[in-house]
């Protein structure tokens, strides 16, 4: 599975382009420290380039001694010397760090936001600047460099600009460029959508153990399964219903557990599941917004 991983990255390294820019990773958590390492990674940058902040000095110590990045704790010096402002806190530290770094930019900088709900609007009224903005909603699997990541550009956003954004989230995945508006509905989708998978993933596990399969054994084929179908689906780009057919045998095993699926609405569920995700990031966002 690593080395399927390596691979894949090494595919999309391929095609990452240069981008050469000094970074400011502002919250080097989950989501900024994944990103950190998808730029070295992918070569986007030298690292010495890129500056971690945080809180916890001891922290950002680890991950300089790891990365060979710069670290501070000072957030104005670290907008003050770099080019792109990746914004990786929490959105409810969004606002003060924002108001900390507000003298700092600068009309050429590019910032970049990943905090859920924060708005393109907001960002820019709080920066008072006609500010290059994108905002974006990564997700979990940004960490393993299989991240589905949606973007939306302000209207200060260059087309170079554009390009760099892209870049830095394609180092970590597949990415792609909505409306701000259809951002809840990301959200709904690959924002959360790791959850759902995780529970079917822990379903089919427990089917398995029902059956009378260990549990090593039947986490190790739910895992692949999964992991293999998806990337069936990628590789083939054929419909999932077309798979589907190809391992339905008539009268056989998967259209009877097809049958017990679609008579417990699975389907539905889903789409359900999406809808109503997508209503609560739209709810959330009108909050955070006006906080
Ligand atoms: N996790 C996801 O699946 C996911 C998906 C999509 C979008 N996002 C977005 O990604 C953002 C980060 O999420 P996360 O899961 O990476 O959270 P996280 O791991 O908690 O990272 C947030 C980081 O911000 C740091 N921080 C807190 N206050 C700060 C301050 N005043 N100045 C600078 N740094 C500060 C924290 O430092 P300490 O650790 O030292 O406290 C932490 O390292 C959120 O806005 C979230 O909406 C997350």
């Amino acid at each position: 599975m690593k080395e399927d991983r390596q691979q894949s990255v090494k595919e999309r390294r391929k095609h990452h382009r240069l981008i050469d820019r000094s970074i400011a990773v502002l919250g080097a958590g989950n989501m900024g420290t994944a990103l950190m390492k998808g730029i070295i990674n992918a070569e986007l940058t030298p690292r010495m380039k890129i500056t971690a902040c945080g809180v916890h000095l001891d922290k950002l110590q680890i991950l300089s001694k790891q990365w060979g990045v710069k670290h501070t704790l000072n957030l104005l010096e670290a907008v003050e010397a770099s080019e792109v402002i990746l914004l990786c806190v929490k959105p409810q530290t969004l606002p003060k760090v924002l108001a900390e770094i507000k003298r700092a930019v600068r009309n050429d900088h590019l910032l970049i936001s990943i905090a859920a709900g924060m708005k393109i609007s907001y960002l820019q009224t709080v920066v008072d600047k006609k500010l290059a903005i994108v905002r974006s909603m990564p997700n979990i699997a940004s960490t393993v460099d299989e991240g589905a990541t949606a973007v939306s550009f302000g209207e200060f956003v260059s087309e170079e600009q554009q390009r760099i954004a892209i870049s830095i989230f394609e180092a970590v995945g597949e990415v792609v460029v909505v409306a701000e508006e259809q951002l809840d509905a990301v959200t709904g989708l690959s924002g959360s959508g790791p959850a759902y998978i995780y529970m079917v993933i822990e379903a089919l596990i427990d089917g398995g153990v029902k059956m009378g399969l260990s549990r090593e054994i039947s986490t190790k084929l739910a895992i692949q399964t999964v992991l293999g179908s998806a990337k069936l689906v990628k590789s083939s780009g054929l419909h999932p219903a077309i798979l589907r057919d190809q391992v339905t045998t008539p009268g056989g095993t998967a259209i009877n557990a097809i049958h017990e699926l679609e008579s417990h609405g699975l389907r539905s569920m889903l789409i359900n599941a999406v809808a109503t995700a997508t209503r609560r990031s739209e709810e959330l966002s009108k909050v955070i917004s006006k906080s």
